[in-house]
C-alpha cells in the first residue's frame, strides 16, 4: 500500500467517514445554527459557502490534517520560490511570476525572471494600444477590426475563455476569432467572414510545432496571400506568441514581432504570459492588469493563510474527500452566468491535464484515484438536460455553482429568476424530498391510496448532495482572475496530495505519435496492414471511400 494510504491522517479519514457516511446533510444544518458562518469564506471578492457538503468539525480537521502531512504548505513554498517541482520536465512551474505584481524577485537558474516577464507584458501592452487606437494598421493603413487567435488547447482555451466572458469591456472595434481544430470546418468559416486588410493574425503556440495550429495557420497564411499577393504585407498582420523563436522564423514570421515565454509556463497555464496578447489587445492594459491582479490578490492569500482559512485548499480537499473517500469520479462545474459558458472547458484541461495522472512523483503506480472528469456548461440549460441524473441518478456528483451578484444591462425578471433557480438547486441537492414530504404534496393533489403508494418512490430525491457555492459581486477582470487562480491552486493542492507531477502531460503524446505514422497510410496508396485488426480495418474503410 502506498505512503498515502497508509498515512495516519488517511486512515483516520477512512474511520471517520464511516461515521459520516450515513449523515443527513438537512440533519447537520438542523442541528447547527452556525453551519453557514462556519463554513463559509471570501477571498479575492469571491463568496464561497462550502456548507452544503457532507463535513463536520471534525472532517475539516481531519482533511487538514491530511494537507499537512502531505506537505502543502511545503510545496505551496517551493513553487513560489521557483523551485523545480516539475521533476520529468526539470522545470521550474511559475505561472504566478506572471502576476508578480510586487515585482519581488523570482529566480530561475540564478536569474530573477521579473525582468524580462516585465519586458514582455511591456511590449504587449505598446503593441495592444497601437492596435486599440488604430495607431498600427494593416498594409492599406486601415485600423485592424478582426483579431483571430490560431492556437489549441493551453493556447486557445484561457483566451477564449476570457474573451467571452468580459465581452461587456471588450474594444467595440475589434472582433475575436479563436482557431483550435484542424478539420478545416472553423478556419474556413471563420476566413470567410474577414477582410484582409483589417485582420491581424496571432499565431500561439507554447511549441510552434503542434500539428494543428501550424496547419491552420498555413492556411490563414496563404488565404492572405492569395488576396494581397506580396509577402511583405505578412509583417503588418501576422504575430507569433511562443517559447521556440527559431520555429517561428522559419514559418516566415519575423522574431521582432514575436512575443516570447518560457518553459516554466505550462501551456494550461499561460493565459497569463505573453499567450494573453489577444487578451490584452481587446481589454486594453488597464482592465488586463486587473485580470492579473486578481490572480496576484488569490496567489498572495493561497500563499499567506493558514490552511484553515485558505480557500484553495479547502476546495482542493473537499474535492480529495468525495473523489478518494465517497469514491466520486466526475465534478460538474455549473455557472449561473452566460458569460461563463466556456469556464467549465477551460477547467476541463487545466484539472484533467494537470492531474489526469495513475503514477506518482517517485514512479509509483497510484493506488488510489486521481483527478476527476471535470465537466460542465451554462447551469440553467443543465437544469432541463443532465441534473435529472444529478438529483436521482445512482451516482454522486458533487458540483461547484457558480454565480454574480451583480448582472448589468441585464432586464429585470431574468437575473431575479436566474438566481431563484441557482439558489433553489444547491437547496433542493441538499435538502431532497423525503417521503412524508412526497406523501403530503399527493394528498394535497388528491392522489391517494394505491395511486400514491406507487408514485411516491420515483418522487423521492435522497438530498445529501453536495455543493460548493462561489457568489462574485461582479464578473469583472479582477474577480475572474482571483476566480481561474482559486482553480489552478485546488488542482495544485489536489496533486500534492496525490504526490502527481499536475505540470506534465506525457499522456497527449502516444496519440499524436501514432497520428504522424497514419497520416503516411492514408496518403500511400493499397492496403494498410501494420496497425491492428480494427485500426486497419478502419483506415481501409475510410481510404476506400474517401473522395479521390
Ligand atoms: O497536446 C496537449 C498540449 O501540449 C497542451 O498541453 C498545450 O496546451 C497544447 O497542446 C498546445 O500546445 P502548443 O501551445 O505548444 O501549441
Amino acid at each position: 500500500m502506498s505512503k498515502l494510504l497508509t498515512s495516519p491522517a488517511w486512515q483516520a479519514l477512512v474511520e471517520h467517514h464511516k461515521q459520516i457516511s450515513p449523515l443527513h446533510l438537512r440533519d447537520l444544518f438542523a442541528q447547527d445554527p452556525q453551519r453557514f458562518e462556519r463554513f463559509s469564506l471570501e477571498s479575492g471578492g469571491l463568496f464561497f459557502d462550502y456548507s452544503k457538503n457532507r463535513i463536520t468539525e471534525e472532517t475539516m480537521t481531519l482533511l487538514f490534517d491530511l494537507a499537512r502531512q502531505t506537505g502543502v504548505t511545503e510545496r505551496i513554498q517551493r513553487m513560489f520560490s521557483g523551485e523545480k517541482i516539475n521533476i520529468t520536465e526539470n522545470r521550474a512551474v511559475l505561472h504566478v511570476a506572471l502576476r508578480n505584481l510586487d515585482k519581488n524577485p523570482i529566480v530561475v537558474d540564478g536569474e530573477d525572471v521579473m525582468p524580462k516577464v516585465n519586458a514582455v507584458k511591456e511590449k504587449m501592452f505598446q503593441f495592444s494600444d497601437e492596435i486599440r487606437s488604430g495607431e498600427r494598421t494593416g498594409y492599406t493603413g486601415k485600423a485592424f477590426t478582426d483579431i483571430v487567435n490560431i492556437g489549441i488547447g493551453g493556447s486557445d482555451l484561457g483566451p477564449v475563455m476570457i474573451c467571452n466572458a468580459l465581452k461587456n469591456f471588450g474594444h467595440q472595434r475589434l472582433t475575436m476569432h479563436f482557431v483550435s481544430t484542424v478539420d478545416g470546418d472553423q478556419v474556413v468559416s471563420t476566413l470567410k467572414k474577414l477582410n484582409p486588410e483589417t485582420t491581424l493574425f496571432i499565431i500561439a503556440s507554447k511549441t510552434f510545432t503542434t500539428q494543428e495550429t501550424i496547419t491552420n495557420a498555413r492556411t490563414a497564411r496563404k488565404w492572405f496571400l492569395d488576396r494581397v499577393g506580396n509577402e511583405s504585407h505578412i509583417a503588418k498582420h501576422f504575430v507569433a506568441v511562443s517559447t521556440n523563436a527559431k520555429a517561428v522564423s522559419e514559418f516566415g514570421i519575423d522574431t521582432n514581432n514575436m512575443f516570447e515565454f518560457w518553459d516554466w509556463v505550462g501551456g494550461r497555464y499561460s493565459l497569463w504570459s505573453a499567450i494573453g496578447l489577444p487578451i490584452a489587445i481587446y481589454l486594453g492594459k488597464h482592465d488586463y492588469q486587473d485580470l492579473l491582479h486578481g490572480a496576484y490578490t488569490m496567489d498572495e492569500h493561497f500563499k499567506n493563510k493558514p490552511l484553515e482559512q485558505n480557500l484553495p485548499v479547502i476546495m482542493g480537499l473537499l474535492g480529495v474527500w468525495y473523489i478518494n473517500f465517497f469514491g466520486a469520479n466526475t465534478q460538474l462545474i455549473s455557472p449561473y452566468n452566460q458569460a461563463l459558458q466556456r469556464f467549465p472547458a477551460y477547467l476541463q484541461q487545466l484539472d484533467m491535464e494537470s492531474n489526469g495522472k495513475t503514477v506518482d512523483l517517485d514512479g509509483n503506480r497510484v493506488d488510489y484515484h486521481t483527478g476527476p472528469v471535470v465537466w460542465g456548461d451554462a447551469g440553467i440549460n443543465g437544469q432541463h438536460a443532465y441534473y435529472q441524473m444529478l438529483h436521482q441518478g445512482s451516482q454522486l456528483v458533487p458540483i461547484d455553482f457558480i454565480a454574480s451578484v451583480e448582472h448589468p444591462d441585464i432586464p429585470e425578471p431574468h437575473s431575479t429568476i436566474l438566481m431563484a433557480n441557482y439558489f433553489a438547486q444547491t437547496e433542493a441537492f441538499m435538502r431532497g424530498k423525503n417521503e412524508a414530504e412526497v406523501r403530503a404534496e399527493l394528498d394535497k393533489a388528491g392522489i391517494t391510496g394505491t395511486a400514491q403508494d406507487a408514485l411516491v418512490p420515483h418522487k423521492i430525491f435522497e438530498g445529501n448532495r453536495p455543493t460548493n457555492s462561489i457568489l462574485i459581486q461582479r464578473l469583472t477582470p479582477r474577480r475572474l482572475g482571483a476566480l481561474i487562480a482559486l482553480y489552478e491552486h485546488k488542482i495544485f493542492v489536489q496533486g500534492t496530495i496525490w504526490n502527481v507531477n499536475s505540470y506534465d502531460q506525457w499522456g497527449v503524446e502516444l496519440g499524436k505519435q501514432l497520428a504522424k505514422a497514419i497520416e503516411g497510410d492514408l496518403t500511400t496508396p493499397g492496403l494498410t496492414t501494420s496497425h491492428d485488426a480494427s485500426t486497419n480495418g478502419l483506415i481501409n474503410y475510410y481510404k476506400r471511400n474517401v473522395p479521390r
